[in-house]
């Protein structure tokens, strides 16, 4: 046998190892496969991601789940305004110090950590701020006196909000990825039940994948052979169009958004970049928290196809759930007037569904395929709904 076609498989096998860490990742949750991905950017890339969001929508447990699936040291600390800096990077050496010299014992401690998680990020003093800044961009413990190379991978943070004050914006910047999260909508609180139920009965499942390391790094040196040569003008006029709407890049962030485009490109199992990869500026470009819808209309705009459709798709399904509410919360149809705003909620319906099927033509994504058929679903379900309504009269 040739060597060509075992690494075809090897690789196969890789990509494919990417599919099973996001079902892993996402296992315990609902509706979390967007965050999910934005993790798994960040490692691919050996990046920083802050997920930000309201209280109580899973992502400290998204992050200690992606903490236990790694097979890497890991430091996890929630951060209060009186952190001290001891606390993470580890105490003074009393004996050394006895000696003149200044010394941390960094054992356990953020330093030696390959992923670190920082819960409440944002609240760091000044005290901890600028050994951060260089750990997270230099790779580098920084203590005044000594300078130690870190063995840090990826930081992952968590906060309330965007971080307003000026002497954060350097440490926010260091997130390359930045993702909010919203509460799960108001279809998936019945499994949002089942699955909460489920973690407070018997904890997180067992991870049926671990990653290490060297896989990590494997992905990595693939990450640098994606072609990207298809995508760069669009991506180009993108930041264009993203300046005009004032809404702007650090040159760093510009710098590094071909490595989170070749990611994406891998984690959907492809070694050639194409248009909605460019996605993942999505994670890149929002600065503020208004920027995050912004920066979504922009790109349903610039990039036709599947995005767009996947973002109608979603808004259909938005009034398709109001529809719905609205059909039940009359008991009969107990009028003319009830009947014919019945007869026309069905003939839009139908429109509505035309238009569905007609997205579905226009492309072959898989992710508008699914979506589709989700939809055409609801929809069949509230006309059968409007036609017993009815026909019970
Ligand atoms: N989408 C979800 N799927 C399943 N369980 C969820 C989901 N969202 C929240 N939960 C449940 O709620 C718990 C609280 O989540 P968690 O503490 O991670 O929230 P958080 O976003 O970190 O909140 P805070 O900002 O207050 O720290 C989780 O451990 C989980 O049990
Ligand atoms: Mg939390």
């Amino acid at each position: 046998m040739s060597k060509a076609p075992q690494n075809q498989g090897n690789r196969d096998q890789d990509l494919q190892m990417l599919q099973s860490i996001l079902a892993e990742l996402v296992k315990p949750f609902v509706g979390r496969e967007e965050e999910a991905k934005v993790i798994l950017l960040a490692l691919l890339t050996k990046e920083h991601a802050v997920l930000i969001g309201e209280p109580g929508t899973a992502k400290s447990a998204l992050i200690r789940r992606v903490a236990q699936l790694l097979n890497m040291k890991v430091f996890i600390y929630l951060l209060t305004r009186y952190t001290e800096p001891a606390e993470l990077f580890g105490p003074l050496d009393i004996n050394a110090l006895k000696e003149g010299k200044y010394v941390r014992i960094t054992a356990n401690k953020l330093p030696e950590a390959e992923i670190v998680f920082l819960d409440e990020i944002f609240k760091a003093n000044s005290a901890i701020l600028n050994t951060l800044l260089t750990i997270m961009n230099e790779r580098v413990f920084h203590d005044g006196y000594t300078e130690i190379k870190v063995a840090l991978w990826s930081l992952f943070g968590a906060s309330n909000e965007v971080p307003q004050e000026p002497e954060l914006e350097a440490l926010y910047d260091r997130f390359l990825l930045r993702h909010y999260v919203k509460p799960v909508p108001e279809d998936m609180w019945r499994d949002l039940l089942k699955k909460a139920w489920e973690i407070e009965r018997n904890g997180y499942p067992k991870p049926e994948v671990t990653v290490d390391k060297s896989f990590l790094h494997k992905m990595q040196n693939l990450l640098f052979q994606v072609d990207l040569s298809s995508i760069e003008p669009k991506l180009l006029k993108i930041f264009s169009v993203l300046e005009s709407k004032n809404i702007h890049l650090t040159d760093r962030r510009k710098g590094k958004t071909l490595k989170v485009i070749a990611a994406h490109a891998l984690a959907n199992g492809r070694l050639r970049a194409s248009e909605e990869d460019l996605l993942v500026l999505k994670y890149i470009a929002p600065h503020d928290i208004d920027d995050f819808e912004k920066v979504n209309i922009i790109l349903a705009e610039e990039l036709k196809t599947p995005y767009k459709f996947l973002r109608e798709l979603e808004e259909i399904q938005m009034n398709i759930r109001d529809v719905a509410s609205y059909v039940e919360s009359f008991p009969s149809v107990s009028s003319r007037f009830v009947e014919y705003r019945m007869l026309e909620l069905y003939r839009d319906l139908e429109s509505t569904r035309d238009r569905v099927l007609a997205m579905m033509r226009e492309t072959d994504n898989e992710a508008v395929h699914k979506k589709a058929m989700e939809v055409i679903e609801q929809i069949n379900s509230v006309m059968e709904k409007i036609r017993k309504k009815v026909e019970g009269t």
